[in-house]
């Protein structure tokens, strides 16, 4: 089969380098992004994950930025962006556009496969119809969309694309099965037959409420247990011993990434649209949103407790991502943190090791000399593995841990301020 990949981002482009590897179907790549295209045709991986960044070595991907290279594929696979505008509308512009590439080339006996996460009802509502619409074939009869949710968690060591199990479903059960036949050749991990696109896409969108749901809970309790003086972080391991119904989801200073703090607005939306009001998502939206600013008063009041005032105090944020090792800036609550730092006239040093372009200093050494406080918003090994002692020498006087990731012995140090998230 002739299979084309549109979009070569986080989740397009492990899956093309999987295809490519594991299959011998003739593979193509397209993406609107020059830079990506480059990239890719220099052996580079666009994203910053360390399979596909290995797997690039042994595989040759033939990318453009044309979309003459799709003519005569069999299976289109839509691996676009899927984000929200205004902080909570979600916004389809991404994947109708991709719809409307393939619109160009679809012809009879084709399959789209919608990767990209979507809310119950896209593919029924608005991807067949306007596929429909723009080519004049009719699903089922000529063309058949299926949806197989993505799951990957860039930079995870254990699951990837080879192995995370797969949920399919589409407009016929034929359609189905030959796509999941697809994913059967590269993936070792179960490859679910689901019974159509509307309950395939609520598994995805359920998954990161989940998540969002657990993580606002947390959260919650993070702030009731400062004021409480309990230490959260050993309630929840505590607790995580029971084995069984106790699933251990911990605190920070925010929720970041394309997924998790987007995702249940797709749902929330259309529920609305429904006539159903999401009460529980909102709100667990808006503890998660809240985490920024609770870092920054965590600081506000540990630097008062020396006498300090935001204002004017030399502060280090370390790291700028939203997640540990990689360089990721999508919906970092770093981001959030920088700009409430900066609105209280906070002196503010940045240093992220994946973006010094955006860093005010070079190296971790450079910004502790040169900062009273520290707030850690990324998780990176290089942070870390900090030492008490590292920081007293360079006289650094508060450390808000917005990660939990320093160990105990920050906790009973007096020569120092430390404070986490419930911790
Ligand atoms: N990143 C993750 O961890 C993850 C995990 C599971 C699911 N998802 C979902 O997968 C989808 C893609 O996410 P991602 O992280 O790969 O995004 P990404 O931003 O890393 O990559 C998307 C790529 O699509 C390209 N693109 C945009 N519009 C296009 C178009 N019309 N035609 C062709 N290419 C186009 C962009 O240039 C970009 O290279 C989203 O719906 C996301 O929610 C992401």
């Amino acid at each position: 089969m002739k299979i084309t990949i549109l979009g070569l981002g986080y989740v397009g482009f492990p899956l093309a380098c999987a295809i490519a590897k594991k299959t011998s179907h003739e593979l193509k790549g397209y993406d609107i992004s020059q830079k990506k295209i480059d990239l890719i045709k220099s052996g580079k991986s666009p994203v910053d994950d360390s399979q596909a960044e290995e797997d690039i070595k042994s595989i040759k991907i033939d990318a453009s930025c044309d979309d003459a290279i799709m003519d005569g594929s069999d299976i289109y696979i839509v691996c676009v962006p899927t984000p929200v505008i205004d902080g909570y509308t979600p916004n389809l512009d991404p994947v109708k556009s991709a719809l409307k590439t393939i619109s160009k080339f679809l012809k009879k006996g084709q399959i789209v496969i919608i990767e990209s996460t979507i809310n119950p009802g896209v593919c029924d509502e608005i991807a067949v119809p306007y596929l429909e619409e723009l080519t004049g074939l009719k699903i089922n009869a000529d063309f058949d969309v299926a949806h197989c949710p993505e799951r990957i968690n860039p930079g995870d060591e254990k699951w990837n694309v080879y192995n995370i199990p797969r949920n399919i479903g589409s407009t016929s059960q034929t359609a189905t099965h030959k796509a999941a036949n697809l994913y059967r050749e590269f993936i070792s991990g179960v490859v679910n037959e689901m019974p159509d696109l509307k309950t395939t896409e609520a598994t995805k969108i359920i998954e990161n409420t989940f998540r969002d749901i657990n993580i606002a809970f947390v959260n919650e309790l993070a702030k009731s247990f400062d004021v409480l003086g309990i230490n959260l972080d050993i309630v929840i391991k505590a607790a995580a011993n029971k084995p069984f119904a106790f699933m251990a989801h911990y605190p920070s200073c925010g929720v970041g990434g394309h997924c998790i703090p987007v995702d249940p607005y797709y749902l929330i939306e259309r529920a609305k649209q429904s006539g159903f009001d999401h009460k529980f998502l909102k709100l667990a939206r808006e503890i998660n949103n809240s985490m920024p600013h609770y870092t920054v008063e965590q600081l506000s009041i540990q630097l008062n407790e020396l006498g300090l005032p935001l204002k004017g105090t030399k502060v280090a944020l370390l790291g700028m991502s939203y997640k540990a090792n990689v360089g990721d800036l999508r919906e970092s609550p770093a981001i959030e943190i920088q700009n409430l730092l900066l609105q209280r006239g906070v002196s503010l040093n940045i240093f992220d090791p994946y973006f010094l372009e955006i860093s005010t200093h070079n190296s971790l050494d450079e910004i502790l000399d040169d900062s009273t406080a520290v707030v850690i918003s990324s998780n990176h090994r290089e942070f870390t593995e900090m030492k008490i002692e590292q920081l007293l020498e360079k006289n650094v006087t508060v450390v808000i841990d917005g990660k939990n990731c320093l160990n105990d012995s920050f906790m009973t140090t007096d020569k120092l301020i430390y404070k986490g998230i419930g911790r």
